[in-house]
Parts: structure tokens; C-alpha cells; sequence
């Protein structure tokens, strides 16, 4: 294990892939004091996120990373706490109020073809960042409706820079306990303390607006988890906070992935404008569009399949078990990766291949609930998801109906996995316009 540490550092994708290719389903890694389990086959996904979600916690070093962030929010918590978090989120996600959030996407969307009217045709843009800030700008409005220059922004920079020295905590061995005031730690202290300032001021203020009957004119998240009564302002803040980490960057990095595969694979992409060109006629897309974009989904769909952002997704046993026959006491550590999973050929025959036709309506029996999982499995499955996907087809849609991206020339690509996977040093790609 010691000696496979740097190549694991380096590229832990293959690594795993490796890993599951040379011994199988369930493999154990020899960590000395931590049992860890990494298994690779749909039945176990099913049993430790499903069937067996009870005795399987969030207690991972994964987690609790996240958690020095979220705090007790729905994406870190367990048991009873997670339970009625869920029940009382629930709503806000539901796929009845969809809509609601077609309006702050679009704000986020025109926002990004602005600037890009503005470049050169020809010029090379950086879709990861350009995705980044445009997902960030959509979760933002969605949380808080109104303009992310003031405190809003304020709060979503305090965020990712918090987020920032927690993933490079979890990449560090030898990180130094939270009390020790180094620079990493107090940088973490500072943004936290941003970040709970900014969230009662944002709060204290809808509560007031709210006093005076005054609310925003579109319905946002802030709003309909203030109605729910059940939340305490602590609570209230670990989930804004929650929202907007698993809400940000998997969009972004979803999109990124899409116009990357869409780059490499010119018929896919010529359907997809096809379909684009004849249902939008030029038009921006509405939610009523999206029932007609069914390949502009599989599109989304496949890219979830071979970048699925969140690449691993870690459980502690709680009691002594087992995984597929495999010993497992409690106390162990057991993942499964979305993005191995998604690869392994048993599964997903000639599985680099980009192909959308594979989540056609009229493909049979191809995907499983265990075969694919980009939003996870169980009753942890993601609460966003929906809301996720219609965010991707409308900003692939539209995007599409004005530009290309095309590859840059000669240009190598390689995976960052950090908390999603993403580009390393960026995605650089040559704007092209359709209609100059
Ligand atoms: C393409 C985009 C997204 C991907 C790939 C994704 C992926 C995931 C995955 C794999 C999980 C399961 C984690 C586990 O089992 O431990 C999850 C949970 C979660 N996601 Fe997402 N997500 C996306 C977008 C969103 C959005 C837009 C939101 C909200 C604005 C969101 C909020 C959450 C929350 C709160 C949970 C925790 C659910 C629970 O434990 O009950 N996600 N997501």
C-alpha cells in the first residue's frame, strides 16, 4: 500500500480501476488500523446503499471532510437527524416546483452567452471556468433569487474557499489537527467565520422582508426552507451551505464533461443540434421545450455516465457484516466508485465509448438502478437530481443553439479527482459562433 501511495496520489482513478480489473468484485486495501472495502459490482451498491443504508453511516473521512464545511446538512448527516432533514427539503425539490427554478438558470445562461457574444469567433475560452461560474451563478439565484454581488456572493466565496482547504486537508496524509494554527487551519477559521456571519445577515433579512410581507418575486430555496418551520437557524445554515457545495461544482463539472465529449464526437454533436435547431427554432429553451429535447438528455445522460462527477461514495458498517460473501466487520470502510462502475465492461460493453443511443427510451434493459449511478442509490439517492438534469439540458440546449465548442488542437486532457472529477488546469476550447 506504501509503495502504491504515490501512484494513488497521482491518478487514483486508474488505481481503482486497476484494482477492481486485477482481484475482483471486493477488493480490501491494507491500511493499517482502518479496514477499507472497495467494492465494484451493482449487487453491492445495491446492499450498502440500499438494502443495508441503516447499518451503513456517513462517518468516512469523505465526510467528515465535507462536514467541517456543511456542518449536520443533508448531505453528511445520518440516522434520525438525516430523516427528518430529508422530509422537511423534500418539497423544495419536488418535481412539481421544478419550474420555478427555470427563471434563475436562465439569468445564469444569458449571463454566459453575453460574454461569449462579446469574444472573437475563433477564440479559446475556458469552459470549466465559464461552467463553474454559471452553475454557481444558477444554485446561487436558486438559493437567494436576488443579485450574488452583495452578501450572497459574499457568502458563496466564503464557501468555496472553505471547501478549498478542507479537499486539500483530505489529500494530505499527515494534516495537521484543526487547533494548530497553521496557515491552512486559520484560513479555514476565517472563511467559516465569514460564512456564518454572512448567513444571519442573509437570513435575519428575509426574516424582516417576511415581517413586512416583502419577499423576493420569484420563489427560491432560502424561502421554502424558512417556510418549513422544522429548521433552527444552525440547521437552516448547514443546509444553504450544504446546497450550495453539491449544488455547484457536480453541475459544472457535468457540463464541462458534455461540451468536452461533444468536442471529440461530431456526429453526436450534430444530432444534438439537429434536435436543438428544430425544437427551439432560435428560441431560448422553457421547461415545456424539455419533454422535446429527449437526445439532448441522453447526451447529459452519458457524459454522467463516463465523467460521473461525484466519483466515489464512501459508508462506515456500523455492525460486523458482510458485501457479496466478503467479511466485513464493523467499524470498515466500504465505497463504490461511480466512475468504475460506469466503465466496467460487464455492465457497459465497449464502455469509453461516448454513446448516447444508450439511454434511448427505446435502448431495452441497457442501464440498471446498480449499473448507473451518478446521483447514487437508496434513500440517499440525490435530492438535486432532478433539478440537476433539467440545469444541464437547458444550458446545453441553449448554449448549443448559438455556439460550438471545438477542440483544441494537439491538446492532452487529463483527470483531476478532487471533489468531482475535473479537467486538469482547465478546459480550453476554441468558441466557435453559429449564427455570426
Ligand atoms: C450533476 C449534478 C449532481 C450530481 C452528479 C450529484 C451527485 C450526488 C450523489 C452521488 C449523491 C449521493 C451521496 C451519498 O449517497 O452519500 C448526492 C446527494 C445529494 N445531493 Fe447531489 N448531485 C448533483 C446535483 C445536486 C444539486 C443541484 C443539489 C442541490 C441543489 C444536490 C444536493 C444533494 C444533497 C443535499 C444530497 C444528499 C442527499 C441525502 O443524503 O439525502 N445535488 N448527490
Amino acid at each position: 500500500m506504501l509503495r502504491a501511495l504515490p501512484r494513488i496520489r497521482k491518478d487514483p482513478l486508474t488505481f481503482l480501476s486497476e484494482s477492481a480489473a486485477t482481484y475482483g468484485d471486493v477488493v480490501e486495501f491494507p491500511i493499517p488500523g482502518q479496514r477499507v472495502f472497495f467494492a465494484n459490482h451493482p449487487d453491492a451498491v445495491k446492499q450498502v446503499l440500499q438494502t443495508e443504508h441503516r447499518t451503513h453511516d456517513r462517518a468516512t473521512v469523505q465526510y467528515q471532510s465535507l462536514a467541517l464545511v456543511t456542518g449536520n446538512g443533508l448531505l453528511t448527516s445520518d440516522g434520525e437527524l438525516w430523516r427528518k432533514e430529508r422530509r422537511l427539503m423534500q418539497p423544495a425539490f419536488h418535481r412539481a416546483v421544478l419550474d420555478q427554478f427555470v427563471e434563475h438558470i436562465d439569468i445564469a445562461v444569458d449571463r454566459l452567452l453575453a460574454s461569449w457574444a462579446r469574444k472573437r469567433d475563433g477564440e479559446i475560452v475556458d469552459v470549466d471556468q465559464a461552467m463553474m461560474r454559471t452553475a454557481l451563478e444558477a444554485v446561487g439565484r436558486s438559493l437567494f433569487s436576488h443579485d450574488l454581488s452583495g452578501e450572497a456572493g459574499e457568502l458563496v466565496q466564503a464557501v468555496l474557499k472553505a471547501l478549498d482547504v478542507v479537499v486539500s486537508r483530505a489529500r494530505s496524509p499527515l494534516a495537521p489537527p484543526l487547533n494548530w494554527p497553521t496557515l491552512g487551519n486559520i484560513a479555514l477559521r476565517n472563511s467559516l467565520r465569514t460564512l456564518d456571519h454572512t448567513v444571519d445577515v442573509m437570513v435575519g433579512a428575509r426574516r424582516e422582508a417576511q415581517r413586512r410581507g416583502a419577499g423576493p418575486e420569484t420563489p427560491d430555496l432560502l424561502g421554502m426552507l424558512m417556510a418549513s418551520e422544522g429548521f433552527d437557524d444552525r440547521q437552516l445554515r448547514d443546509e444553504i451551505v450544504t446546497l450550495i457545495v453539491a449544488g455547484h461544482e457536480t453541475v459544472a463539472t457535468s457540463l464541462t464533461w458534455t461540451w468536452y465529449l461533444l468536442g471529440q464526437n461530431r456526429e453526436v454533436r450534430d444530432t444534438l443540434l439537429a434536435e436543438v435547431d428544430s425544437v427551439l427554432q432560435g428560441q431560448r429553451p422553457t421547461f415545456e421545450h424539455l419533454s422535446q429535447l429527449p437526445y439532448t438528455r441522453q447526451v447529459v445522460d452519458e457524459a454522467l455516465r463516463l465523467y460521473p462527477p461525484a466519483w466515489v461514495i464512501s459508508r462506515r458498517a456500523l455492525v460486523d457484516g458482510d458485501v457479496m460473501g466478503v467479511e466485513v466487520p464493523a467499524g470498515s470502510y466500504v465505497f463504490v466508485s461511480p466512475y468504475v462502475l460506469h466503465r466496467t465492461e460487464e455492465y457497459w460493453p465497449d464502455a469509453t465509448r461516448f454513446d448516447p443511443a444508450r439511454f434511448a427510451s427505446d435502448a431495452g434493459e441497457q442501464t440498471s438502478r446498480f449499473t448507473y449511478i451518478p446521483f447514487g442509490a437508496g434513500p440517499n439517492l440525490c435530492i438535486g437530481r432532478d433539478l440537476a438534469l433539467m440545469e444541464a439540458v437547458l444550458v446545453v440546449a441553449a448554449v448549443a443553439s448559438k455556439c460550438n465548442l471545438d477542440p483544441v488542437i494537439g491538446q492532452q486532457v487529463s483527470l483531476d479527482p478532487l471533489v468531482t472529477i475535473r479537467p486538469h488546469g482547465g478546459l480550453p476550447m476554441v468558441l466557435k459562433k453559429r449564427f455570426p
